[in-house]
């Protein structure tokens, strides 16, 4: 069985990496400026052949290039971790300004938690690029999904995506509830930490 990507498969690898580039220069320039790192670290994927073949058949998407491509905003994905709430905000601002990176959608799950206690920034991105698209457009636009999270979200994310695979465990409410309160006090160390730098740097 061919790629669910096509010819285009090669062009989410550079796609991604143009993404590094773009998101290692602005560290250095802050880093620069500030003396301070904008984020901890941040992870990149092309989603599996698997997963998206998976998806386009839940979404009810035919399996093609086209849908994983277009359809889906996810095959490339990217999650940038921060020590601090407000370097969300600072990356954010970064990335809307960018030339090359038109910002189609944004999620705020930091100031709108989801119910469960989930808590991130999403934005989906479209990179224009000096290679074709599964559009047709030559140079084309390639989708990137981006998450933003401080590293106490980002801990909290893990270990809640871990137990999402053991469903119908017994006490599933009152676990919800425990992890839904672990999320909150998270979000409350967020914010005293944040506290705490800001009084740092005043001082
Ligand atoms: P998909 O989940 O990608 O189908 O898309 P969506 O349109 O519902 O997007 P959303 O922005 O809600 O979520 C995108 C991604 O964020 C997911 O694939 C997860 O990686 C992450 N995410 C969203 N909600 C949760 C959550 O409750 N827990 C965890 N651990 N991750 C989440
Ligand atoms: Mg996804």
């Amino acid at each position: 069985m061919s790629s669910i990507y096509g010819e285009y498969g090669p062009s989410l690898d550079k796609v991604m990496e143009e993404m590094r580039t773009i998101l290692e220069s602005i560290d250095e320039r802050i880093f620069a400026e500030t003396g301070e790192h904008i984020y901890e670290h941040f992870n990149m994927r092309i989603k599996s052949e698997e997963s998206m073949r998976e998806k386009c058949i839940k979404k009810g998407l035919p399996e093609t290039p086209f849908s994983a491509l277009h359809e889906i905003w996810d095959a490339i994905g990217i999650r940038i971790v921060t020590a601090f709430r407000d370097d969300i905000w600072a990356i954010v601002e970064e990335i809307r300004r960018m030339d090359r990176v038109r910002v189609v959608k944004e999620k705020d799950f930091v100031h709108h938690a989801k119910s469960n206690g989930y808590r991130s920034f999403h934005m989906i991105l479209q990179l224009s690029t000096d290679f074709p698209d599964v559009e047709g457009n030559n140079p084309g636009r390639y989708y990137v999904e981006l998450q933003i999270r401080t590293i106490a979200m980002d801990s909290w994310a893990s270990l809640e995506h871990k137990m999402k695979y053991k469903k119908h465990v017994e006490n599933q409410k009152l676990l919800e509830a425990e992890l839904k309160r672990c999320a909150d006090e998270l979000a409350a160390c967020d914010v005293s930490m944040q506290t705490i730098r800001n009084m740092i740097r005043e001082s």
